[in-house]
């Protein structure tokens, strides 16, 4: 049975330069804190690699924050930029379809350290209004976080609006990115116009455990991660140096060009999209119009089954599909997002997400056509 792999909102596979220059960073393995000139070759690499991703960025090397990834960006641009400014107010706003990123930051927030959270709704397609960001605002906001694109249904969200009002009112802007970079045009980072952004390399065929905290100068935020005084004294811990190398590259090749997208990819998503439709019981929930959707991704929801068993279905199929919620113990939890975006939970536990990337071929997506009528009559209850 052939594998057809359509997850790639998941992870992607390493891409082979990358993986390339991730080897040869390996070779300078000192530890770029030490004084020795082993030491140093390793400094000097993660030093040229940061004024690399300022370039491809369009910021300055001393905004970037390496980090473990998506989740450690988030938590630490929310965590820190509340803290830091605690004393001018304690509210918080974000959304209903956030990744649990940056969700979960908040309301620790919230439950442990008196902030206030207002935690927006979504129209049915799960984009945040513009005008409820602002009529949200009040004098004691601190921070806004907004993701740029959705990773269960791919709908992006206005972004840029939010960021401008937000500036304008002295509050300020998060933006979990993670999603956006490699799939759309990424001029500059501060195409977002947020204070803070957070990107990760897996999502862009990159490796595992590395992203980066764009954090506009001045601001400081303080450290999560306390220890060392590595990455300008705001995250402890010895740099994961092939890591590193990997994000970047991975940033040179994708950002400017992304892999995800195209005239293919278009015509591949309109005809998954459509052949959903056709089924009776299934609807395709990412948004219809390309413009408020990424150009890889067609969720769909199911009456009368669950996620579980769909993705088993499609699974036996060779088919590796998603549901966006991560599984624990052999179950899935109705997804927040799709319960965020007005449907109930029934569906919201019947939710499969087909994302699709730079391997994925038309015969692939014709095969899938050709099966999903079964595989979901198959897995009704
Ligand atoms: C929108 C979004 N934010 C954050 C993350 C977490 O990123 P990471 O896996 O690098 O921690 C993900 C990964 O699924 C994501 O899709």
């Amino acid at each position: 049975m052939r594998t057809i792999y359509l997850d790639y909102n998941a992870t992607t596979p390493l891409d082979e330069g990358v993986r390339e220059a991730m080897l040869q960073a390996e070779e300078a393995w000192g530890n770029p804190s030490s004084v020795h000139h082993l030491g140093q070759a390793a400094r000097a690499l993660l030093d040229d690699a940061r004024d690399r991703a300022a370039v491809v960025l369009g910021c300055k090397p001393s905004e970037l924050i390496f980090t473990s990834g998506g989740t450690e960006s988030s938590n630490l641009a929310i965590l820190g930029a509340a803290r830091m400014r605690r004393d001018a107010g304690r509210h918080l706003i974000t959304c209903g379809v956030e990744h649990h990123a940056v969700l979960h930051p908040c309301e620790y927030l919230a439950q442990n350290e008196g902030f206030d959270l207002t935690v927006l709704p979504v129209s049915n397609i799960g984009r945040v209004a513009v005008e409820a960001v602002a009529e949200a605002i009040r004098p004691d906001t601190v921070l806004v976080s907004i993701q740029a694109a959705n990773n269960e249904v791919g709908t992006v969200q206005p972004v840029a609006e939010i960021g401008a009002f937000c500036a304008e009112r002295g509050v300020l802007f998060h933006s979990d990115a993670v999603q956006w970079a490699g799939k759309l045009h990424m001029p500059s980072v501060d195409c977002f116009r947020a204070d803070l952004v957070s990107l990760c390399a897996h999502k862009l065929h990159g490796p595992k455990g590395a992203g980066l905290l764009y954090c506009k100068s001045p601001l400081q935020l303080p450290p999560l991660l306390m220890g060392g005084a590595h990455e300008n004294e705001r995250r402890a811990g010895t740099e994961n140096l092939p890591g590193i190398i990997g994000l970047v590259s991975a940033l040179e090749k994708f950002v400017a060009l992304p892999p995800f997208g195209g005239v293919e990819m278009e015509e591949n998503i309109c005809l998954l999209k459509t052949c959903i439709n056709n089924i009776e019981g299934c609807t395709n929930i990412s948004p219809s119009d390309s413009g408020d959707s990424l150009p890889n991704t067609a969720s769909f929801i199911v009456e009368g089954s669950d996620s579980m068993a769909l993705l088993s279905g499609f699974d036996l199929s060779g088919v590796c599909a998603s549901s966006g919620s991560a599984c624990s113990s052999g179950s899935i939890t109705p997804s927040h997002v799709v319960e965020a975006m007005g449907f109930p939970s029934s569906l919201a536990n019947a939710l499969v997400r087909f994302s699709l990337g730079r391997e994925t071929s038309r015969a692939e997506v014709e095969q899938v056509c050709e099966i999903l009528p079964a595989v979901v009559s198959r897995c009704r209850l």
